[in-house]
C-alpha cells in the first residue's frame, strides 16, 4: 500500500496571511487530524500483538491512553486457554456452513463449553495492563478491506476456517451471498463492502489423477488397483490461475498425505517433467517436494503485493485408536499442556503425531520467503474438547466413518484462528 504520510506535501506559499477564521476551520481539524494518525500510527503501527485486539476493539474499550509497552516477538501463537466469556459470533443458521460442521445445529453437546475458553496469548505486555480483549469487529474488518479479495487454497481444514472466517463476516452483512467463480469451492460476497472470501480445493496443492493399474509400468502391477499421479511440478488446476485475483491468500496442505487416504492398494507415485521420479518417493517425501515446488510457483506467480500466508497444520486428537479403529474424542475440556507432547511428539509414534512432522516439512519449505507462517498449531493441540466427534448431523455416519476427531466445531476453535488472521492481515496492511 501506499504511505501517503511517508512524504508530506509542502506547505503551499501564500501571497495572504491567513486570518483568525481559516485558521481555526483549516488548521484546527489538521492539527486534529494528525494527532488522530499518530495515535494511530502508535497503536496499529508497530505492535503486532496490539493488533490482536483490533481498532473498534481498543477505542470501545478506551484503551488508547495507555498504550503499554511490547516486546517486538510478541506472537500469538504461544500462550494459554483461559476461561472467559465469548459470545457466539454466528449461529447455525449461517448460509455458509457445512452441515458436519455445524455442531448448533447438530446438537452437539457442551458447545457451550467449547466456546467458553479464551485464547490469551502469551503476553508480549511488560508491564501488566488490563487483561487482553480478544475478537475483532467484523464490520470495522469488512471497512477496512473495501474492495479486496481474500482467498484460501488448501485441504478440507482451509474450508472449515474459510466457513468460520465466512459466517463471522456474516454477522456484519446479512446480504452476503455465495460466490463460487474462478473454480472456487465455496465463498462469499459482501456487497455492503464489496469484499469476497473465497476457498478453491486442492488438497494435495499438485495436480493429481487416478490412473487404474493398466497404466503401470512394468514390475508393480500384483495387489495395486491402480494409482495417483502427483506431479509435483504443476499446480492443481482449481487455483493455477487464481494467483492474481486475490489481495490476501492463505495456503494449507497436509491431511492427505497420509496412508488413510492413499493406503497401499491406491498409492500416490510422484512425477516430474511428465516423468515418474526415481527412486520412488514415500509419502512425506512427496510432500516436501510438493511444498518446494508449490512455494516456488507462489514466489514466481503470485504478485509482491499480496498478503500471503500459510496456515500451519492442524492436530487430529484421536485417542485411543485411528479413526478406523475407534479412535475417540469425547473430552469435556482441553488437555493440560504437559500432557501435549504425549499426544503429538513424533518420538512417541502416537495416532497424531503427523502435526508436527508436517510442520516441520513447512517451516522448511516457507524460509527465505515473503509467505508469513500462520501458526495455529500449538493452540489448537490443547483443543481436543472441540470436534464434532460423534454429533455429524446424519445418522449411521460415525458408524461408517468413525468420529470426526479432525474437523472442528463451529462455532469454536477455527474462530480463533481467523482473530490471528485478521489481526495479521491488518497489521500487514497498515505496515505497507
Ligand atoms: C508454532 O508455535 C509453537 C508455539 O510457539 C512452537 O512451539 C512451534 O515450533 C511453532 N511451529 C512452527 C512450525 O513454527
Ligand atoms: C441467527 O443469526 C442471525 C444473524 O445474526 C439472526 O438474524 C437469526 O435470527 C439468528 N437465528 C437464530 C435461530 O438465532
Ligand atoms: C491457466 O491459464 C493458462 C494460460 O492462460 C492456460 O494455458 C491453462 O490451461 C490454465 N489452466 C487451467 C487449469 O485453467
Ligand atoms: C526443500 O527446500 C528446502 C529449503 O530450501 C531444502 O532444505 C530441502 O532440501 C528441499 N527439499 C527438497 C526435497 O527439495
Ligand atoms: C470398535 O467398537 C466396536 C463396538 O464396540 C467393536 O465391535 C469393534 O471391534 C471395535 N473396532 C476396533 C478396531 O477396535
Amino acid at each position: 500500500m501506499e504511505r501517503p504520510w511517508r512524504k508530506p506535501p509542502p506547505p503551499r506559499p501564500s501571497a495572504r496571511p491567513f486570518s483568525p477564521c481559516v485558521l481555526t476551520v483549516v488548521l484546527l481539524p489538521l492539527v486534529f487530524l494528525g494527532m488522530v494518525f499518530l495515535a494511530h500510527l502508535q497503536l496499529y503501527g508497530r505492535y503486532p500483538l496490539l493488533n490482536f485486539f483490533p481498532p473498534a476493539m481498543q477505542q470501545r474499550h478506551g484503551k488508547s491512553s495507555t498504550v503499554p509497552h511490547l516486546r517486538r516477538d510478541c506472537e500469538p501463537s504461544r500462550g494459554q486457554w483461559a476461561r472467559g466469556r465469548r459470545p457466539l459470533r454466528y449461529n447455525g443458521s449461517c448460509p455458509f456452513h457445512r452441515n458436519a460442521w455445524n455442531c448448533l445445529r447438530n446438537g452437539r453437546e457442551g458447545m457451550e463449553g467449547i466456546n467458553s475458553w479464551v485464547w490469551i496469548p502469551e503476553t508480549c505486555v511488560s508491564e501488566a495492563a488490563s487483561p487482553p480483549k480478544v475478537g475483532f469487529d467484523p464490520a470495522a474488518f469488512l471497512s477496512a478491506m473495501r474492495g479486496r479479495r481474500i482467498g484460501f487454497v488448501g485441504d478440507s481444514l482451509n474450508e472449515n476456517f474459510v466457513v468460520s472466517f465466512l459466517c463471522t463476516l456474516w454477522s456484519a452483512d446479512g446480504d452476503a451471498r455465495k460466490w463460487k467463480k474462478k473454480g472456487a469451492w465455496k465463498g462469499g460476497y459482501f456487497p455492503h463492502f464489496d469484499v469476497t472470501v473465497a476457498y478453491h480445493r486442492a488438497v494435495l496443492l499438485s495436480r493429481y489423477r487416478w490412473q487404474p493399474a493398466e497404466g503401470l509400468t512394468s514390475g508393480s502391477k500384483s495387489e495395486v488397483k491402480g494409482f495417483y499421479r502427483v506431479d509435483v511440478d504443476v499446480p492443481a488446476g482449481d487455483w493455477a490461475n487464481v494467483t492474481s485475483f486475490y489481495d490476501v491468500l492463505v495456503f494449507n496442505t497436509g491431511h492427505w498425505w497420509g496412508p488413510d487416504k492413499f493406503p497401499k492398494e491406491t498409492p500416490l507415485v510422484f512425477y516430474k517433467d511428465g516423468e515418474p521420479m526415481v527412486p520412488p518417493l514415500s509419502i512425506l517425501e512427496g510432500l516436501e517436494v510438493v511444498l518446494n515446488h508449490t512455494v516456488g510457483y507462489i514466489g514466481r506467480e503470485v504478485p509482491r503485493r499480496t498478503l500471503k500466508f500459510w496456515r500451519s497444520q492442524s492436530p487430529r486428537h484421536f485417542y485411543g485408536g485411528e479413526w478406523n479403529q475407534n479412535g475417540s474424542c469425547l473430552f469435556k475440556k482441553p488437555i493440560k499442556e504437559d500432557q501435549l507432547d504425549a499426544w503429538f511428539d513424533p518420538r512417541n509414534r502416537g495416532v497424531n503425531k503427523e502435526a508436527r512432522e508436517v510442520n516441520h516439512l513447512i517451516q522448511q519449505a516457507l524460509q527465505g520467503t515473503d509467505i508469513h507462517l500462520l501458526n495455529i498449531t500449538y493452540l489448537s493441540e490443547f483443543r481436543a474438547d472441540a470436534h464434532p466427534a460423534i454429533w455429524l448431523g446424519k445418522r449411521d455416519a460415525v458408524k461408517i466413518w468413525g468420529q470426526d476427531c479432525l474437523h472442528w466445531c463451529l462455532p469454536g476453535v477455527p474462530d480463533t484462528w481467523v482473530d490471528i488472521l485478521v489481526a495479521q492481515i491488518l497489521h500487514d496492511l497498515g505496515e505497507g
